[in-house]
């Protein structure tokens, strides 16, 4: 699956836990303006990217942004762990309201890389149980084939390494 084809605009949510690279896929793939990233909310109205204090305030914003974008025109891309269902109907619920179709792009890479990666990581460390927590939260998600039932146009499932580095990102142009 080398190449992801969105229609522009739309919103794309990226799934998968701590360490799977979706902040990395957002800035390679994506304008920094077209990323709304928990944890750059979290930067905000918290102590910094990881106040998990501040989760509350900090998804208040980032869907008021959404909003915002999207009663723009605004292709968006939703760059948090969007592993529960709640998360991902909030951002559903806003593409739909303004007409936009939404994508999935899952980071479902080899948990030992997650986790060793995760161990490895000096810029924002996160706990190990945390990432298996989530680990085991991804897997309930494309073992049941969640995304698939909860409205999304297309769902991409990335599950090896070189499926990342190979990736492109094709924009196609929508008539509204
Ligand atoms: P990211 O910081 O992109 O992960 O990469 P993430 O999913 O957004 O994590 P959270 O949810 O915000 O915590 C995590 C680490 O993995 C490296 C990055 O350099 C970073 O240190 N990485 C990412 C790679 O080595 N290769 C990749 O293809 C992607
Ligand atoms: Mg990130």
């Amino acid at each position: 699956m080398p190449t992801i084809t969105v229609t522009d605009p739309s919103v794309i949510l990226l799934v998968g836990p701590a360490g799977s690279g979706k902040s990395t896929l957002a800035q390679r793939h994506f304008a920094p303006d077209e990323v709304l990233s928990s944890d750059a909310m979290r930067a905000i109205v918290g102590r910094g990217e990881s106040d998990q204090n501040a989760s509350k305030p900090a998804f208040a914003l980032l869907h008021r942004q959404l909003r915002k974008r999207l009663a723009a025109g605004r292709l968006t891309v939703v760059d948090a762990t969007n592993l529960s269902p709640r998360a991902r109907s909030a951002v559903l619920r806003l593409a739909h309201a303004h007409r936009m179709p939404a994508v999935a792009i899952v980071l479902d890479l080899p948990a030992p890389m997650i986790l060793g990666r995760s161990a490895g990581r000096v810029e924002r460390r996160v706990d190990r149980d945390v990432v298996l927590d989530q680990l085991a939260r991804l897997r309930e998600v494309v073992d049941r084939g969640l995304l698939e039932r909860e409205g999304f146009v297309a769902v991409f499932r990335i599950r090896e390494p070189a499926e990342v580095d190979a990736l492109r990102v094709e924009r196609r142009g929508q008539r509204r």
